[in-house]
């Protein structure tokens, strides 16, 4: 007989992690690549709407209920000018962009692309460029976006056709400034202290806002920690988020290894943890710093000789389109567990990016548009991981790997949300065994007469899978799985490598 796994799960009602913050479900786009050209916006296309924005995509992303988005960079923004993008369209100038080597002809700019995105109920979560700018154009900038009509720049955006203020609540000042690749990178201390009197003097214009400072751009940089604890010892005050970035790798092809990736997240996470409540006490604060997790993806695909292309000086090249299997997909669940189960301090996530650009959705030019693999674990949590997170207690069979050699990677990662509003609590499950299915049990402490409402599964016996153009339903979720409930046990067999929602709801 087949070998089996046995996982157990423990939820208590009582037991909590934490109140999920929405935002936890962001995105991101950038200008790069066919993120916004040719990706969310596409004039000449049949599915262009009188703004030129390809109605076909925005559909999908509103299936994805995507609280907020990222913009404009990325590391574009460290050598964008915002004037650029404002004003009567003939006049913008058409310019070299640096950080990708392509031609941005700035016919999308921030008064579009907001207006689009608050269509779509989606907050626009701003960066401003710290790269080749900083004060002035930061408190310039938030004065167009934010002020009342009354004085220069709020007035110029009211003249640019925008009489109301767009209210951007979320800045990030500046993007990787640690990244020896950024426009304009500097040391920690400097970016720290313009990053301090960027942050107060924008509070300042508009003191409803909140600060996401530049923590480092990935956990292997040789400056991890120290930059981030620089950055915060001097930005404390006027900071309220710390950004971390991670992009997955699995470049020798070692499915053990990847999935065990989400392990390194999770202690990433517990690291900036850390460290920002070093410096709290150091500080005597009684301000605690959360987390804004502002890019995270799978990226490897598309540079298989770890090299990042560039745009050889085109507008909207084909830059980092990864296609993504199945296995990608898995991991994206353990990404979307590993946040949740850390939503008391990770209160922003963003998952880069959205279209075309290492995204769930892709789209031809002049052609369809469809869903990558990542696409629904990403859609799942979005849709049923709303409400309060539970601490789970988890026992499972483990196994080592090289990239992890003191840690036991456990076969079963799970966690569990409610939903008190709705009667709802979700579980969301995975299989991390190439082979063998597990058999799961989950114990539902304090919840009395739950039925199971779905159990959605995305398995597939073959790990690359993946959808393209031609097959687009290629990986696909099912509503098959077997989960059922017997008084407070919820039990089910849960695939080999297979993403798993438990939906259950109040009778
Ligand atoms: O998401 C692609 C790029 O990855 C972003 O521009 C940058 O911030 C990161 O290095």
């Amino acid at each position: 007989m087949a070998k089996r796994n046995t996982g157990k799960m423990i939820l208590d009602k009582d037991f909590i992690v934490g109140k999920i913050d929405d935002r936890i479900f962001g995105s991101f786009l950038e200008h790069m690549g066919r993120a916004i050209y040719e990706g969310i916006y596409e004039p000449g296309h049949k599915e262009a709407d009188n703004a030129g924005f390809r109605k076909d995509v925005s559909k999908l992303i509103k299936e994805l209920q995507v609280p907020i988005v990222r913009y404009p960079g990325g590391n574009f923004v460290s050598g964008y000018n915002w004037e650029d993008g404002v004003g009567p369209k003939e006049n913008r100038p058409t310019k070299k962009e640096l950080a990708w080597e392509s031609i941005e002809t700035n016919e999308v700019g921030t008064n579009e692309f907001i207006t689009w995105a608050k269509e779509l109920d989606m907050d626009t979560m701003m960066t401003v460029n710290l790269g080749t700018r900083g004060i002035d154009d930061a408190r310039n900038f938030i004065e167009y976006c934010n002020s009342p009509s009354g004085t220069y720049y709020a007035d110029m955006r009211v003249e640019h056709g925008q009489a109301n203020p767009h209210d951007i609540k979320l800045w990030c000042i500046g993007n990787e400034m640690d990244g020896f690749w950024q426009i304009g990178h500097k040391p920690p201390d400097e970016y720290g202290k313009l990053a301090r009197e960027t942050a107060k003097v924008m509070k300042i214009v508009d003191p409803t806002i909140e600060i996401v400072v530049s923590g480092s751009s990935l956990r292997e940089m040789p400056s991890f920690p120290e930059w981030d604890a620089t950055v915060l010892d001097i930005t404390y005050e006027q900071a309220d988020y710390i950004s971390l970035h991670t992009y997955f790798t699995n470049f020798d092809d070692n499915l053990k290894n990847y999935l065990a990736l989400s392990m390194g997240m999770e202690s990433y996470i517990k690291s900036v943890v850390a460290l920002a409540d070093y410096i709290k006490e150091k500080h005597n604060s009684l301000k605690t710093m959360y987390l804004s997790f502002d890019e995270y993806n799978v990226w490897y695909h598309s540079r298989p000789d770890m090299v990042t292309p560039m745009g050889g000086w085109e507008v909207a090249p084909h830059l980092i389109e990864d296609v993504f299997n199945h296995e990608d997909a898995v991991l994206m669940g353990l990404a979307m567990i590993t946040l949740l189960r850390n939503a008391d301090r990770v209160k922003v996530a963003c998952l880069a990016q959205l279209v075309n650009v290492i995204a769930p959705i892709m789209t031809r030019s002049d052609g369809p548009a469809w869903k990558q693999t990542i696409f629904y674990p990403y859609l799942h949590a979005s849709l049923y991981g709303r409400g309060t997170a539970l601490r789970a207690s988890i026992q499972s069979p483990t196994y080592k790997t090289q990239s992890f050699p003191v840690i036991e990677v456990p076969i079963l990662d799970a966690l569990g949300t409610m939903n008190d509003d709705a009667n709802e609590l979700t579980i969301f499950a995975v299989n991390r065994d190439p082979d063998s299915p597990l058999d799961f049990t989950c114990d539902l402490r304090g919840f009395s007469d739950y039925k199971v409402v779905d159990h959605i599964v995305l398995a597939n016996d073959d790990p690359k899978a993946t959808n393209t153009e031609d097959n687009p339903d290629n990986v696909v979720p099912a509503n098959n799985g077997d989960a059922s409930i017997s008084g407070r046990i919820v039990k089910a067999v849960l695939p080999h490598l297979s993403w798993n929602v438990i939906r259950l709801k109040g009778v």
